[in-house]
């Protein structure tokens, strides 16, 4: 019991007082990136700090608990999304990949970028909010070619709030945020974000767990997670509670149309055809995963 509370008490903790571990990037109250609104400040204080906490816990075993929870299908599914977006098939780009933690899909970019156009120009920042995910980014980055080259660049700030003079408005071609949007406060704030920092014409591509419509797969689905993820949790990594967060977070993400929707809310050019899969969004095995692409005009 003592073990499985371990991780939810540390979250709990950086609830009440969220530390700043790493180089944090201040947010600049600016008018497109207004102060938080007072009525809603400490709930969203709270949830902020319970993230962080949950994942300061779950850092250094992520990536092990990445494969063991997925049973390595995340990859599949990270490569998916990869060859959806071509990065470097046009040229060099400046990717910026949001939520990135440990930087999965900034070296998959970069890989692919290299490996199929013999790209070693294109650049990714990856950002998150959690700085213990960033070194354990960073001690990956040592093991890669990428390392001390220009290319990769991790940075501590908020998705909902990038401070404007690190992250100028239309700055990047291709926005990626996999696996993160449904952590956070509000997720209408990072799509704003996300518009402001790219340029025009530029993609935002979103990789996430979704709603399975199947119903049969549905539940297997649910048993799985719900039974499968906290033990493994609780096994690898010694705590139950973050990781039963997690999955309960994937339950409360929006369904792939009401997300389609916010996303052409935001300002993006996503299809307009919210009605089933071929509209803004992919579905990956049965819609466990999801992946919605927008354009700024
Ligand atoms: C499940 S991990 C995904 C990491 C990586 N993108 C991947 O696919 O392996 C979710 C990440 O979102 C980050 N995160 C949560 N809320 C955030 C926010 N408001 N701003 C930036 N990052 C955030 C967490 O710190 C965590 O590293």
């Amino acid at each position: 019991m003592q073990v499985a509370s371990r991780g939810f008490r540390k979250a709990l903790a950086h609830s009440r007082a969220p530390t700043r571990s790493f180089t944090y990037i201040r947010s600049a109250h600016t008018d497109s990136n207004p102060p938080p609104n007072p009525s809603t400040t400490s709930t969203k204080e709270s949830k902020e700090g319970l993230v962080r906490g949950v994942f300061d816990t779950v850092a250094s075993s992520y990536d092990l608990m990445n494969d063991a929870m997925s049973l390595g299908v995340h990859r599949l599914w990270k490569d998916s999304f990869i060859s959806l977006l071509r990065p470097g098939s046009r040229g060099p780009i400046r990717c910026i990949d949001v939520a990135g933690g440990t930087g999965d899909i900034a070296l998959r970019v970069l890989d692919h970028a290299r490996e199929t156009y013999g790209d070693r120009e294109t650049r990714v920042d990856v950002v998150d909010i959690n700085g213990e995910m960033l070194k354990e980014g960073q001690k990956r980055l040592k093991k890669t070619m990428y390392h001390n080259t220009p290319q990769i660049a991790f940075l501590e700030a908020n998705a909902q709030a990038l401070p404007t003079e690190t992250f100028p408005d239309n700055t990047y071609d291709v926005y990626t945020i996999a696996f993160g949007i449904r952590n956070v406060t509000s997720i209408p704030d990072v799509l704003r974000e996300a518009h402001r920092v790219l340029k025009p014409g530029g993609t935002f591509a979103c990789l996430e767990f979704n709603k399975v419509t199947n119903p049969v797969l549905a539940q297997v689905y649910d048993q799985y997670s719900f039974s499968v993820i906290p033990l493994l949790g609780t096994i690898l990594a010694g705590d139950r509670a973050s990781y039963q967060y997690l999955v309960e977070s994937i339950r409360r993400f929006p369904s792939q149309g009401d997300f389609a929707q916010m996303i052409a809310d935001a300002g993006f050019a996503n299809g307009g055809n919210f009605e089933g899969d071929g509209g803004g969004w992919r579905d990956l095995w049965g819609g466990i995963a999801c992946i919605h692409t927008g354009v700024k005009l």
